[in-house]
């Protein structure tokens, strides 16, 4: 009986958490086109055009070789300068886990 008590838990939260995990790029793609453009470039080249003048530069996701999901997460969520970054990486507090999560699924589509 106490597995049964510790297991039903764990099973109610497992779609949450692959639901979390699980971002979509279409709903990514028009977010990053409103707020990111302007940094890390259309195709995520880090050209966009204030990127083109920082220093140091966008990170250029179309390079590929992304961090961890994890960290791209805090990195958007937190910003930059929270992660030992550059300050012009701003923080996004206002988009939801969900958003941050397309944002992501859409920043490794241009990492292709
Ligand atoms: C004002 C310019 C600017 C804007 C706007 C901006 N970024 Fe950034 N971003 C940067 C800079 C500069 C870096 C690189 C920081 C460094 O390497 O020190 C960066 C780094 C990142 C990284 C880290 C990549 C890695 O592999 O570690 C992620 C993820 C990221 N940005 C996502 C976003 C997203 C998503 C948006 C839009 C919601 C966004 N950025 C908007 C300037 C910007």
């Amino acid at each position: 009986m106490r597995s049964v008590g510790f297991l039903f838990p764990c099973v109610l939260l497992l779609p949450v958490l692959a639901r979390a995990a699980a971002g979509e790029a279409a709903s990514g793609k028009p977010i990053y086109n409103a707020q990111c453009v302007i940094c890390h470039g259309k195709t995520g080249d880090g050209n966009g055009p204030v990127g083109k003048s920082l220093s140091p530069r966008p990170r250029a996701f179309s390079e590929g070789s992304l961090s961890p999901d994890a960290t791209l997460f805090k990195i958007i969520r937190k910003g930059g300068k929270a992660n030992g970054l550059s300050k012009d990486m701003d923080a996004y507090p206002q988009f939801t886990d969900q958003q941050v999560w397309d944002l992501i699924a859409y920043i490794k589509t241009l990492a292709k």
